[in-house]
């Protein structure tokens, strides 16, 4: 077993482990749930992803600052798409490996009968569900192991937890930037888009090109070199274009932690992902 390996899990079961114990995936190829549960400061990741993680640090020093903003976006935008904008049904597609303030905890914490549909086609995130899967008794919860390059197989699957003809808001945190250009991701996102009805939101995120652009640029080239997945940074406007025909939320599509701070503290982290929340009308 790789070193460093066993106790990354935390004593969680994983399903699908080998007879000795023995995780059932690769361990040996950095994947990026578990090199972004290493920014922020979790246990769930493998040499392979550490050192990933640590060459993406040296290229541009404010990763970890950028995931945990990523992290309190997400929480502030469930916050208003289950406060303000009376949310009660999330789609939120690439998940991650479970953390503080899961889309479930904070949505339900509003509203205890939200439904809330995660995806996510990383075995170890499969590995994590049933932490995902701790719904309220109002609401309800559900995992698809998933692609978002499939999104009919996606929607038809939500379809089993969520009421397509109620308002739904779909959540891509920090995820588009692994469909490459060739993946035609703004077709995907529009396909997601068209299967809800009017008042629902899109929220999204995504690294920047044109945030501390050479930074940037070497942090996806060094990431491209030994990840499994692909990262493509992308510009405001190349961002901002998936809400094509939708309309953004004051403040727009911006650097996220200028999205509606809870804090000054939140406010000043340094970050390079552009985010927003917008309203299909
Ligand atoms: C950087 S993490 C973001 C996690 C969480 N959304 C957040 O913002 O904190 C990206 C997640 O997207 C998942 N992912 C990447 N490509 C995917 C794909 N094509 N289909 C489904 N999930 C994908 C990864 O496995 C990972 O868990």
């Amino acid at each position: 077993m790789a070193s460093g390996a066993p106790s990354a899990f935390g004593g969680t079961p994983v399903p699908g482990s080998g007879p000795d114990g023995a995780p059932a995936f690769d361990t040996s190829v950095a994947h990026i749930a578990r090199v972004y549960n290493y920014w922020l400061g979790g246990k769930d990741n493998f040499a392979a992803d550490r050192a990933a993680a640590e060459q993406a640090m040296a290229a541009y020093p404010d990763i970890a600052h950028s995931a945990r903003a990523n992290r309190a976006f997400l929480r502030r935008s469930v916050q208003f798409l289950a406060g303000d904008a009376g949310i009660r049904q999330f789609l939120d597609i690439g998940t991650g490996i479970p953390t503080a303030n899961n889309t479930h905890e904070v949505a339900q914490g509003v509203a205890p009968e939200t439904r809330v549909v995660y995806v996510d086609n990383d075995p170890v995130v499969l590995a994590h569900a049933r932490a995902l899967l701790t719904s309220s008794r109002e609401g309800a919860t559900a995992y698809i192991d998933a692609d978002l390059r499939s999104p009919a197989s996606i929607l038809a699957d939500a379809a089993k937890t969520l009421d397509f003809s109620q308002p739904v808001a779909i959540m891509l945190m920090a995820i588009l930037q692994h469909l490459s250009d060739e993946d035609d991701p703004y077709a995907i996102v529009a396909d997601l888009v068209d299967a809800i009805p009017p008042g629902s939101y899109l929220a999204l995120s995504h690294p920047a090109s044109d945030i501390e652009p050479e930074k940037l640029a070497e942090l996806a080239k060094r990431l491209n070199k030994v990840m499994a997945q692909r990262t493509t940074v992308r510009s405001r406007d190349q961002v901002a274009w998936f809400c094509d025909g939708l309309e953004l939320v004051e403040p727009g599509m911006v650097n996220v932690p200028h999205w509606r701070p809870g804090s000054a503290e939140e406010e000043s982290s340094p970050a390079a992902l552009w985010g927003g929340v917008a309203l299909k009308s």
